[in-house]
Parts: structure tokens; C-alpha cells; sequence
């Protein structure tokens, strides 16, 4: 496996995101955000972290930058925080924020380090929230569209490769169905509470968010910008558990109610047809103006993929609307006859299967016309990976990447138009719930110095990409 392996302009980098990796959380001039509200919350997050500090990119970004370089990256997907920018969400600019992005951007562009940039990663101003209940509110699409706006405007010279959302499923089914992501509204959902509608809603003002915000930049921006714009969605490969028509239904199922929810839309125009069966009158409906502004609404999209599972039907599933998750009604299953699916990481959704990225990839391809995908985030939290300098030995993490990258090779040879590929993350960081537990970097951080300490998987990147042909 090297870079010569792979297409002509491919493109390698890590990702990350602000709320993540940044600090400086309500310094600066930021205003809060949804999450600096849920990490306070007692048992909300391991250890009742906050990202007040993570890793500090905000003052080490250039330290980052320089190691994304050493190790032959090309890239860096980062999130622009959009209390950061607004901290209110709308108004006033707080230019210190802009200043910062100012630079990152112009820092990595000096190493010859592309930016990606990505405008939402889970931290909707608390403002927003508090006004008028954020993304439940058809208010924040204009909201949403203008801090965008304001985006393209500014950074946009610079910046040619944008994504509008990150994992908005993510946002929709845990922030409002099961309640472990800001703003954690799931209450008492296996009672029949509001995530029986509320994801819905979420995930369809999340679209038309995205179909709005890339409007205004086809509008105003992509003729003299000249970049691309597209959305990232997280992308678990649904395996069946057996043959049987039932649990390859369920399998669909599955597939249509997590990538389709999203993608169907965004490239048919409507919610997948198992989605308008089951969910009936409580799935919202695009209007054709809308329809006309979704379809069609992404230049490239960004996979992210980490694991797979099986699916089996769940015949015993009632016919009350209980929650988006209870709607599938499927079972997830994590071994067939005993035997696991794969090794399971720190994360406990996160099993190992290479042959999943082969057929995730090859499912996008086949299902929405092979539209040019980035492989946005892959990567993985070695279990028991937490000390030094044990932690840089970390040689699952290393056949991990190897593997999946090989399954992403194969299906990139089969005819799959891949253009891409990111690594979660450069650093150890925030993990959201898990705070400070779990660890995806390919570099060590230890937080109480915040020192960065390269772990093997690192060197295995480099010396991986090491035939180095300069790309614009
Ligand atoms: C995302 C992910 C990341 C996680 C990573 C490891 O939404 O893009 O949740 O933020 O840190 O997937 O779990």
C-alpha cells in the first residue's frame, strides 16, 4: 500500500473539529454553544469533562499543522465554531474568531496543507437554542444560511473545498432520540416522548439548512471561489444476519433510515420510500420549491466510516410510534453464530470489519449514481491505549488503517469515484461522551503538559504517503 496505489490527485489528511479540539471554549469572544451547556450536566460526559482546554489548537495550531506535514499529509478537515464567528449565532461578528480562522488557514496553506473546511460539528450556538429551540425551529435555516454566508465571504478565497454538516443523522437521532448529544432532548423516549417526531424535524430543517447554504454559495461564491461544496454523512454498513428476505429487508431498512434519511433526498428529492411507509405523517414533506433546492444540492459527498453490523427483523415491533430508532424495527447484531463480526475497539459501537468499507463505498456507488465521495473519517480507539510511551505502540490501530484502507482501495479499482481520504484524528481529543477516555489520534497527547508524542500509526502514515508529489 502507498500513494502511488491510488488515483491521480488523491487526496490524504486527518480530521477533526473545533469543539473538539480548539479550547478557548467561551474565550476569544465565543459565545456558548449547545455542548458547553450538556458537558456540565453530572454524568453527561466520562470524568464530567469539558473541552474548555482539549488539546488547545487554538494557540498550538501551528505545532498540528506542522506535524499534519511531517507525516506527509496533504490535507485537514477542520470545523469552523459557529459561536466562534457569531456568538449568538446571528448579529454581531466577533472578529477575533474570523481572526483565528485567518491563521489556521493561511498557516496550513503556507505548509501546503489543503483546507477542508466544514461549517457544523454538533455545536449550534446556545443562543439559538434558547430563542427559538435551534434546529427544531424552521428559524434556523435562514440563521444557518447566513452564518455560511459569512463564511464563503471571508475564508473562502482561501478555502476551495467546503462541507455544510457533519453526521447530521448524528445529530438528529442522538441529540433528540436517545439524548447522549447535546442538546440531549430524548425524554422518556422508550415511553413513546418526543423523539417519535422531534428527529424528524431535526433532520429535515438539517437539510434544508444544507440546500440553503449551498444556494448562496452557487449563488454568490462558486463562479469566482471556484470550490466545491458538499455534506459529510456517517455511514454504518448493515450487514443481514441471514439469507432470509426478512432480515435483508431489515438490512435496507437500516441503510435507508441512517445514509438514505440524508442522502436520498439530496439526490432523488425525497425520503427513501421504506422512510414514507413507516414513519408516515410524522416524516415532514419537502415542498417543490424545496425539492428544487435539495436535489441536486452537493458537489462531492464525505463518507464517514468506521464499522458495520448485522441486522436481523424484529417481527415483535409494535405498530406505536415509539422513537426513530424503534422505527426500523430491526435488531443489531454483533456476531452470526457465535462468531463476532470483528474485534470490538474502546468505543463501544465501534467493531472492526474492513470488508464493511468495501461494501459501504460500493452501496454509495451503486445506490446514488456514483456521486465523487471523500472518505471523510475512518480510524479507531485502541482499547487500553492510555498510557505512555506504551500508548505509541499501538499496532491494532496501525492494521486497522491498513486494512481499511485496502478495502478502500478495492472498491475504489471496481469503478468507485473516490477522491479522498481522511483519518480520525491527528490527535488524541474530546470524544464527546467519552470525554478524555478514549483515544483516536495517531498522536499522543498527554493533557496534563499537552505535549504531542506521534505514535506508530503516525510514522505508518508517512512513511505510506512518503512518494510525496507536490499537488495544488
Ligand atoms: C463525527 C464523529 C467524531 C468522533 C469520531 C470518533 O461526528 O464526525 O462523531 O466527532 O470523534 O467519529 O467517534
Amino acid at each position: 500500500l502507498s500513494r502511488s496505489s491510488f488515483p491521480e490527485g488523491f487526496v490524504f489528511g486527518t480530521a477533526a473539529s473545533a469543539y473538539q479540539v480548539e479550547g478557548m471554549a467561551l474565550k476569544e469572544g465565543r459565545g456558548p454553544c449547545i455542548w458547553d451547556t450538556f458537558v456540565k450536566i453530572p454524568g453527561n460526559i466520562a470524568g464530567n469533562a469539558t473541552a474548555d482546554v482539549t488539546v488547545d489548537e487554538y494557540h498550538r495550531y501551528k505545532e498540528d499543522v506542522d506535524i499534519m506535514k511531517k507525516m506527509n499529509f496533504d490535507a485537514y478537515r477542520f470545523s469552523i465554531s459557529w459561536s466562534r464567528i457569531f456568538p449568538k449565532g446571528t448579529g454581531k461578528v466577533n472578529w477575533r474568531g474570523v481572526f483565528y480562522y485567518n491563521r489556521l488557514i493561511n498557516y496550513m496553506l503556507k505548509q501546503g496543507i489543503t483546507p477542508y473546511a466544514n461549517l457544523y460539528h454538533y455545536d449550534l450556538p446556545q443562543a439559538l437554542q434558547d430563542e427559538y429551540l435551534g434546529w427544531l425551529s424552521p428559524k434556523i435555516v435562514e440563521a444557518y444560511a447566513n452564518f455560511a454566508d459569512f463564511c464563503f465571504k471571508m475564508f473562502g478565497d482561501r478555502v476551495k473545498n467546503w462541507f455544510t454538516f457533519n453526521e447530521p443523522r448524528v445529530v438528529a437521532a442522538l441529540g433528540y432520540d436517545d439524548g447522549t448529544h447535546a442538546p440531549g432532548r430524548c425524554t422518556n423516549c422508550s415511553a413513546g416522548g418526543n423523539s417519535a417526531t422531534e428527529p424528524y424535524i431535526v433532520a429535515h430543517h438539517l437539510i434544508l439548512s444544507h440546500a440553503a447554504a449551498v444556494k448562496r454559495y452557487r449563488e454568490k461564491y462558486q463562479a469566482h471561489q471556484k470550490g466545491k461544496i458538499g455534506i459529510l454523512c456517517d455511514f454504518v454498513w448493515y450487514e443481514p444476519l441471514t439469507d432470509s428476505i426478512r432480515d435483508q429487508e431489515a438490512a435496507q431498512r437500516a441503510r435507508d433510515f441512517h445514509i438514505g434519511w440524508f442522502l436520498h433526498p439530496i439526490i432523488y428529492g425525497e425520503y427513501p420510500k421504506t422512510m414514507q411507509e413507516i414513519v408516515k405523517e410524522r416524516l415532514p414533506k419537502f415542498t417543490r420549491e424545496e425539492v428544487e433546492m435539495v436535489k441536486g444540492s452537493i458537489d462531492y459527498v464525505g463518507i464517514n466510516q468506521y464499522t458495520s453490523y448485522y441486522m436481523e427483523d424484529q417481527p415483535t415491533y409494535s405498530q406505536t410510534p415509539v422513537s426513530y430508532s424503534a422505527d426500523w424495527h430491526t435488531q443489531f447484531a454483533y456476531d452470526r453464530d457465535g462468531v463476532p463480526i470483528g474485534p470490538r475497539a474502546h468505543s463501544e459501537w465501534l467493531y472492526i470489519v474492513p470488508w464493511g468499507m468495501y461494501k459501504a463505498v460500493t452501496y454509495v456507488k451503486e445506490t446514488y449514481g456514483n456521486p465523487t465521495v471523500i472518505l471523510a473519517e475512518n480510524g479507531m480507539d485502541q482499547p487500553g491505549n492510555v498510557t505512555l510511551p506504551g500508548a505509541l505502540r499501538d499496532t491494532q490501530r496501525v492494521n486497522y488503517y491498513k486494512s481499511y484502507i485496502t478495502e478502500l482501495k478495492k472498491a475504489i479499482d471496481d469503478g468507485a469515484n473516490v477522491m479522498g481520504y481522511f483519518a480520525w484524528s491527528l490527535l488524541d481529543n474530546f470524544e464527546w461522551k467519552l470525554g478524555y477516555t478514549s483515544r483516536f489520534g495517531l498522536v499522543y497527547v498527554d493533557y496534563s503538559t499537552l505535549k504531542r508524542y506521534p505514535k506508530n500509526s503516525a510514522y505508518w502514515f508517512r512513511n505510506m504517503l512518503k512518494l510525496r508529489e507536490r499537488r495544488n
